[in-house]
């Protein structure tokens, strides 16, 4: 149950201890403060005084919890928390602007669907688009399946007219994921979204990346440079292809016996991993 706690709360142990801490201080000074008023008003308890005293100690605990949680060092999270409870009771259930996330992809979209399902239900980011270059491709069924919109995209358009830029204003996108799109991104796209385009490349960068560096071609090239380890880089997006800067890495280790195919495997394992919690982290910081 800790666990579960610490890993919703996004919190360490410590934290968790003086979140707990907090919840028992700031319940008992509640309890506290409103029977001393109650005895101010010299009333019987009956029925009336029980019902007052729910009322006080609903009114008195956000207040409470945020005093004792100051000295504690979780005012923070406590601010954090109390709003969310006020948000609920106003019957504000859903954060009103979540940040809207597209994806780019052409190909079999497994990690379009790992970003799918790590955001199905959060209400702070909605996966709003799927674009895609490739009617073909399995990631618009993988859209499809989620209720997702997809924009299948021409050549012509992307690298000249306004570069889709007015559909993904108009679809309210603030951020944008390629999970296996294969062209090169134009200038202007890059300029209306600054930092706000990443990309994951399926090996430790600057290493084997570049214009034709991509599937089998790359862990054929790692293999072949006779490489201890491979891993994938998940980078910003600039105008040129795989140079923008590197936000993280992951590593795996190589054998004699890896295959094109056991690389691929070992590299999705680590993408489908990584890739939707980095989104998540960048998205927190904007
Ligand atoms: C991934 O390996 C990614 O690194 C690269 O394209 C591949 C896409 O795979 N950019 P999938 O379509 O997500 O399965």
């Amino acid at each position: 149950m800790f666990e579960k706690l610490k890993k919703h709360w996004q919190v360490n142990g410590l934290n968790l201890a003086l979140i707990i801490a907090t919840f028992a201080l700031g319940g008992s000074l509640c309890g506290w403060i409103g029977r001393k008023l109650l005895l101010l008003t010299g009333m019987e308890k009956d029925i009336t005084w029980w019902l007052l005293y729910i009322l006080l100690i609903t009114l008195l605990w956000p207040l409470c919890v945020l005093l004792i949680s100051y000295p504690l060092g979780q005012f923070a999270f406590f601010k954090k928390y109390v709003a969310k409870i006020g948000r609920k009771v106003a019957g504000k259930h859903k954060a009103e602007n979540p940040l809207r996330l597209a994806i780019f992809a052409s190909g079999a979209g497994s990690n379009a669907k790992k970003i799918i399902d790590h955001f199905a239900g959060s209400d702070k980011v909605r996966v709003a688009l799927v674009v895609c270059n490739n009617p073909t491709a399995g990631v618009l069924d993988i859209a499809r399946r989620a209720d997702i919109p997809s924009l299948l995209i021409k050549k012509e358009h992307f690298f000249s007219g306004d570069h889709y830029l007015t559909a993904l204003q108009q679809a309210g996108i603030d951020f944008i994921v390629l999970a296996g799109f294969l062209w090169k991104v134009p200038a202007e796209l890059i300029r209306s979204y600054p930092q706000k385009i990443v990309n994951i490349h399926p090996a430790l960068l600057p290493g084997y990346g570049g214009k034709g560096m991509y599937g089998h071609f790359v862990h054929e090239a790692v293999l072949a440079a006779g490489e201890k380890e491979s891993g994938i880089t998940i980078h910003y997006v600039n105008e040129h292809y795989d140079e923008g800067n590197i936000i993280s890495q992951a590593r795996c280790t190589l054998t004699n016996t890896d295959t094109p195919d056991t690389l691929a495997h070992k590299i999705h394992k680590l993408e489908h991993y990584f890739f939707p919690r980095t989104i998540e982290f960048l998205l927190q910081q904007l």
